[in-house]
């Protein structure tokens, strides 16, 4: 396995590859979720492609100062993981060797970024867009594997693939979860023991919504079961189309059951999908 700390040192080692190149974008501190993304750009890869993983913990998404310098950087742990599960290279570029100070130009998408996690995050989008678009350029990747954790994301960045013919197939891989059903995130780790004890009502109360006739039950029965608990507060708790991201008043396809709830100030996501 190869580390590249630049672009340029990327692509002097690109130079050297051959086949299908894979590209898995984390900002590191990586756990069995993003490992299951690296295994599965193993395998469209094949075995005479190409996985790159990028670790770049990307200053422009962050809104919150004390977030981006709080963030985990694990790099020790997380090198020997990427080499484990079968990576042939490591793009971890600096701050600098990305951004120019004077940088002017942003990838903006303009629908799907204003509701849910972008509602409260303006401009978070934009900064996610942006690094995967310059890291799509930078490695010349075939495909890039994205979790399907973060669906608003993975539509947002499907959308800007399409939008701007962008030559690069998006595969998406299913969310880990821990045993007792709470996704799995860096995040978790910032849990007190009772948060940690109490969180995986989130997944437990979207599952009981989903299983609700229409969208009023659904919507009800998932607040229940999640504010029965006195250490959650609802960031958004909403049902919507699977492809546009709208809010639903009917239920006649399918549909996504979200929510953003907060322990503390440590804020979960989870959907599951209402099938009709
Ligand atoms: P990060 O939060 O590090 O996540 C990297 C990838 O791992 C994303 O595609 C995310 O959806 C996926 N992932 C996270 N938790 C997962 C889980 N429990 N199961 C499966 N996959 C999971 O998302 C980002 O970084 C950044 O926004 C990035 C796309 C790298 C741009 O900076």
């Amino acid at each position: 396995m190869i580390v590249a700390q630049s672009g340029l040192e990327l692509r002097e080692i690109l130079k050297t590859c051959s086949g299908r190149i894979v590209l898995v974008p984390t900002m590191g501190a990586l756990h069995p979720g993003h490992l299951s993304l690296i295994r599965l750009a193993r395998q469209a890869a094949g075995p005479r492609g190409t996985v790159i993983v990028s670790i770049f913990v990307n200053p422009i998404q962050f809104d919150r100062a004390a977030d981006l310098a709080g963030y985990p950087r694990p790099l020790e742990a997380d090198l020997p993981a990427c080499d484990v599960e079968g990576a042939d290279v490591v793009f971890i570029p600096e701050i600098s060797s990305m951004y120019f100070p004077d940088r002017s130009v942003t990838v903006t998408e303009s629908l799907l970024s204003n509701c849910l996690c972008g509602a409260a995050r303006p401009g978070h989008f934009d900064g996610v867009c942006t690094v995967v678009l310059k890291l799509f350029l930078l490695s010349g990747c075939n495909a890039a594997v994205f979790g399907a954790k973060d669906f608003q994301q993975l539509a947002i960045i499907r959308r800007m693939v399409r939008d701007l013919d962008v030559p690069v197939e998006i595969l998406e891989g299913p969310t880990l979860r821990e045993d007792d059903g709470l996704a799995m995130s860096s995040r978790n780790t910032r849990l007190t023991a009772a948060q940690r004890a109490d969180a995986p009502r989130l997944h437990r109360a979207l599952q009981m919504g989903a299983m609700m006739r229409n969208p009023e039950q659904i919507l009800k029965t998932a607040r229940a079961g999640i504010e029965a608990s006195p250490l959650t507060r609802i960031d958004y708790l909403t049902l919507v189309d699977p492809q546009t991201l709208q809010p639903l008043t009917d239920l006649t396809g399918s549909a996504i059951l979200a929510a953003a709830v907060f322990y503390g100030e440590v804020r979960l996501i989870d959907h599951v999908l209402c099938k009709r």
